[in-house]
């Protein structure tokens, strides 16, 4: 096992990507947290695994630093956080625009600020592919994850000996389309899945599996992972 010893910080813990990494690093014997809004899929998230729950909002300054203020000092923080909400460029309100930054960019900004991270420990931020595969409708999602890209190399320097890197995902299946009509779900998923190389598309564990990797290996920081069944080169 090896986190034994260590503390981790999930923000965005209760679902997805953020789950299967709880759930990884629980099993590898680190001391877990898990944060989010909805307090009643938090606990439940944290109960079915064994770890701790602390609800928090990452558009919110005061919410998230009394998160790091309550768990103190740790080893290992990961921010998968983000509601998104997009549409046609020209169209899509400018509330839905702001709210994105504030949860995905501004929420991981924050987040960086808050957490006391030990020296050598990692902070682990989420892109997606679109940051450098644009789609029409989702500009505001490019941004987000671009920015997030930059954030994690200025950080790399600036946080150093703390160790600051960034995971891309392509289509993983997780929550996050829940709002989606379940026919145009699975209608999606089926024809990205076979539009890939790996003939799939990814699970929670693919990427919890990245962020592992980034918390354990000592020389990496400043790095960037694209990990999408091979979605940039098709
Ligand atoms: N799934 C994909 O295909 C995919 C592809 C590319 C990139 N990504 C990125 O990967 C990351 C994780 O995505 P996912 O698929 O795991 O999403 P998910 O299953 O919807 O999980 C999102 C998590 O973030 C929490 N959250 C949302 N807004 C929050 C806020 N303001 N404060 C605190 N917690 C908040 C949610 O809980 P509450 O709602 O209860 O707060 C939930 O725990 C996101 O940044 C997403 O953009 C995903």
């Amino acid at each position: 096992m090896m986190l034994t010893g260590k503390k981790v910080v999930v923000v965005g813990g209760s679902s997805g990507i953020g789950l299967s990494t709880a759930e990884l690093a629980k099993a590898e014997g680190a001391e877990v947290v898990i944060a989010s809004r909805n307090a009643d899929r938090l606990n439940a998230a944290a109960a079915k695994l064994g770890v701790t729950a602390i609800p928090a909002d990452v558009t919110s300054d005061e919410s998230v630093a009394g998160l790091f203020r309550t768990c103190g000092p740790v080893d290992h923080v990961v921010v998968t956080a983000a509601q998104l909400k997009t549409g046609p460029f020209k169209t899509v309100a400018m509330e839905d625009v702001r709210g994105t930054l504030e949860g995905k960019l501004w929420g991981a900004w924050r987040v960086a600020r808050s957490a006391d991270i030990r020296p050598g420990g990692s902070l682990t931020l989420v892109s997606g592919y679109l940051s450098i595969r644009p789609r029409p409708n989702s500009a505001i999602i490019a941004v987000a994850n671009g920015a997030l890209e930059s954030l994690t190399r200025a950080l790399a320097l600036e946080l150093a000996p703390v160790r600051v890197n960034c995971v891309s995902p392509g289509i993983i299946d997780t929550p996050i389309r829940a709002a989606m009509p379940e026919a145009a779900r699975l209608d999606m998923l089926a024809k990205t899945a076979a539009s890939l190389p790996v003939g799939r598309v990814g699970e929670g564990e693919d990427i919890a599996r990245q962020i592992f990797a980034f918390m354990t290996i000592g020389f990496a920081t400043g790095s960037i992972v694209y990990l999408d069944g091979g979605g940039l080169v098709t």
